[in-house]
């Protein structure tokens, strides 16, 4: 895949990812209940990673983290993104890490089924344009999107709304969602979940592609012949993370 001018390239096999010590403690009414106890994991630029643990054991909680989709303690330790802290991002910063510098596959799709297959892949690289720049720019971004759908298999689908598709084709356009504005790390959570398991590893050999062509990829998951499909595994048990 090509890089973005705005993607410098860093050391391979450096950390591009890193949670170090994190801590998460959610409040329900006046009860706390602490998931993330100081786990620290570390994600290297070009690896493929999955974060396995049993159901509740906070995989989903270190993914959101780690994709700048929900805050830790106020007295946990950093997650960094290259070397950047990522409490130390100001709300500009912040969006354009969530919406360029990793992608995110959440279980559940979370398409929008007012809008085409399409439309939806499109979508965040539309988010921030202005009008000129959108008038500009939406043939080549149609055009991209319409590239990564077929990539993934989509070509015939594009005009259709998401409940017209199988899971596993509404999972593929989350996919091509996720990676539309080129990210340097894809975070997938259980991005098989819901599917049986022969679409299910259709979805991991196109997950496997985009990481052969150099995509970071942290796919959580608790299912063993989904993560056998990355190069390392590490665990979540007792809010910490062991390899
Ligand atoms: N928004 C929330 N408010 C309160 N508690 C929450 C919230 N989100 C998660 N939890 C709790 O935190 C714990 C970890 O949840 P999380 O969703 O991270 O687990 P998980 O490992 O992803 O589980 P699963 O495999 O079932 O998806 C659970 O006990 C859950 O009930
Ligand atoms: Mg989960």
């Amino acid at each position: 895949m090509t890089r973005d001018a705005a993607h410098p390239p860093t050391t391979p096999g450096a950390d591009i990812l890193r949670a170090e010590g994190v801590r998460k403690t959610y409040r329900l009414g006046r009860v706390d209940v602490p998931v993330l106890r100081g786990a620290t994991v570390s994600v290297r630029e070009g690896e493929w990673l999955a974060i396995v643990g049993s159901s509740g054991s906070g995989k989903s909680t270190l993914l959101h983290l780690l994709g700048g989709l929900d805050r830790a303690d106020a007295d946990s330790g950093p997650i960094l993104f290259a070397g950047e802290d990522l409490r130390r991002f100001g709300a500009a910063r912040e969006n354009r890490y969530r919406n360029r510098d990793v992608g995110f596959v959440f279980q559940f799709y979370h398409l929008l089924p007012e809008l085409t297959v399409l439309e939806n892949a499109m979508l965040p690289s539309l988010v921030g344009l202005s009008r000129l720049r959108w008038m500009s720019s939406r043939r080549a971004l149609r055009d991209r999107a319409a590239e990564l759908l077929e990539t993934c298999g989509l070509s015939h689908r594009l005009t259709h709304r998401p409940a017209e598709l199988s899971g596993g084709e509404r999972q593929r356009v989350a996919i091509a969602r996720a990676l539309i504005n080129r990210p340097r790390v894809l975070l997938a959570d259980e991005p098989t979940g819901n599917l049986d398991a022969r679409t299910g590893h259709g979805i991991l050999d196109l997950l496997a592609a985009r990481h052969a062509e150099g995509l970071t990829l942290v796919m959580v998951t608790h299912d063993a012949s989904v993560a056998a499909r990355a190069q390392r595994e590490v665990r979540i048990t007792d809010g910490q993370v062991e390899a």
